[in-house]
């Protein structure tokens, strides 16, 4: 029976090494959280690196083993491709140019070549697990050239792609030296998807400009095929976080946080450490509400999780210590032998305490500097069974195309955001439902059932479409 292959640089659990072994953990991160939800249905298989360097054939094998007895098969990475594909191409090329901070961005050949090396690594994988009817889903910016591998190895067969990460305006794309090859890799897909319909329009102008491709109503004309391209903005798994916010464990974890906190209010802010995040500027804001409004002294607090991520790139260890200080600066000055302005976690919290945090926090602040989605901002809304609860978000994350009722911010206007803080903390609880309510509806309806549903019956579409006009 033909499946569906998931393939993407990090699998849904992730090996760490401790002293006397390895330990498997949940991934972080969008991607992993989103798709981890629906995978395993009907003999699927997911490709993907499990996140460590494995030092020999025995632990290979070993990993090997423990992954496929959870459909997963592994891509093992060595320490050389870890540092120039993952953290060199991939986190230091790709992630700040796709982010709109091409400043960050390095430019060596040695990287892409690395990257190039390590996207066929990938295609030789996905084809030794793969029949000729399978169809293969490729994720994300680690794997922009895979699918054009694929279809030089099996031209015949159902590739979709989809980009988690913004697609940023032509204007950044044609700064990288190897920006038509990238675009080529991607257009090996029969079906290109998006978050937004502005990333779609940014890719078909680069498409456009760069290779001299025309298209229409998100058709574009190869020499040898037509490729459709859309938009489909991911969900999450509602169900998942809505009963994790009423089950006993968070429920206990609320109330133990609550007798800690007393009566302080709570504004909760959650991402992996990344320089995308504004994480710096929320802090800053928050001083500023401070300031602004001595009333809230004492008041309110913000609990920050920070979740490591990428620690071997330089600009996300020198951010690290621009969140220590300013965290630092903050408490030493507004703290009290009573309350903590800012409770600072680095680290990540396992499903039941993130529930609880959600349902803990009266306001959730979401304030990237620019994100493909953020999924953060769709789980907390899911996890506000009562509906009280305010959203601010960021008007440069893929998710405020439908969370239209968030309190919608520009992240680098610090004044703005910390206006957004008070109205939030001072809004009426009626306005507060009608908000929330709108939101649950939108983030329960295309939830991530829905989303793959779309995207595996529009790929079904553009490929019973070519196999029409062959
Ligand atoms: N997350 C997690 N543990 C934590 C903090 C966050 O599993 O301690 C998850 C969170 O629930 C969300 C994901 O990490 O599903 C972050 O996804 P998002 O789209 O917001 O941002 P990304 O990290 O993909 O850029
Ligand atoms: C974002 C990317 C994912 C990535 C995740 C975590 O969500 O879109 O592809 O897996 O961040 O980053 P990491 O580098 O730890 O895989």
């Amino acid at each position: 029976m033909p499946r569906t292959v998931i393939v993407s640089n990090r699998l849904p659990i992730k090996i760490q090494r401790t002293e006397e072994n390895l330990t498997f953990q949940p991934s972080e991160g969008g991607l992993a959280t989103g798709l981890g939800s629906i995978y395993r249905a009907d003999g699927n298989v997911w490709v993907g690196w499990p996140g460590l360097y494995v030092q020999d054939e025995s632990e290979e094998e070993y990993v090997r083993e423990q992954l496929a007895e959870d459909s997963m098969a592994p891509v093992f990475l060595t320490e050389a491709e870890i540092r120039d594909y993952y953290e060199g191409f991939s986190n230091g090329t790709l992630w700040p140019t796709f982010h709109y901070f091409a400043q960050l961005a390095l430019y060596d050949d040695a990287l892409w070549q690395a990257y190039k090396a390590v996207n066929e690594k990938f295609c030789q994988a996905v084809l030794a697990r793969t029949g000729p009817d399978d169809t293969i889903w490729v994720h994300d910016y680690q794997l922009l050239l895979l699918p054009e591998m694929l279809r030089q190895a099996r031209p015949n067969a159902t590739i979709g792609f989809f980009l988690h990460i913004p697609f940023p305006s032509y204007e950044l794309i044609r700064v990288l030296p190897w920006r038509d090859e990238l675009l080529r890799g991607m257009l090996g897909a029969d079906l290109i998807g998006f978050h937004t319909f502005g990333y779609m329009r940014h890719f078909l102008s680069a498409v456009s400009q760069l290779l001299g491709l025309p298209s229409q109503n998100g058709q574009v004309e190869t020499p040898t095929r037509t490729v459709l391209v859309d938009a489909f903005p991911m969900g999450i798994d509602y169900g998942r976080y809505a009963d994790a916010a009423v089950s006993e464990q968070a429920l206990a974890h609320v109330q133990e946080y609550r007798e800690a906190l007393r009566d302080v209010r709570v504004i909760l802010s959650i991402d992996r450490l990344d320089y995308t995040k504004g994480i710096a500027q929320r802090l800053r804001a928050f001083e500023l509400l401070l300031q602004r409004y001595p009333e809230w002294r004492g008041q309110v607090s913000l609990l920050m999780v920070v979740v490591p991520s990428r620690d071997q790139v330089a600009q996300y260890a020198s951010l690290k210590e621009e969140i220590d200080e300013l965290v630092g600066r903050i408490n030493a000055q507004y703290r009290t032998i009573s309350w903590n302005p800012v409770h600072y976690f680095y680290r990540s919290f396992p499903l039941e305490e993130l529930a609880a945090l959600y349902r803990l926090a009266e306001v959730a602040m979401v304030t990237p500097m620019r994100d493909g989605m953020n999924l953060v901002a769709k789980e907390f809304v899911a996890s506000k069974t009562d509906q009280r609860g305010v959203l601010i978000l960021s008007e440069r994350a893929g998710a405020a195309r439908e969370l239209s009722d968030a309190l919608i911010i520009n992240p680098t206007d610090t004044g703005q955001l910390a206006e957004a803080l008070h109205e939030a903390l001072v809004m009426p609880e009626d306005e507060q439902i009608t908000r929330m309510a709108n939101m649950q509806t939108l983030v329960r309806q295309y939830d991530i059932f829905a989303w793959t549903k779309l995207f595996m019956d529009r790929l079904a579409y553009a490929k019973g479409q070519q196999l029409t006009l062959a």
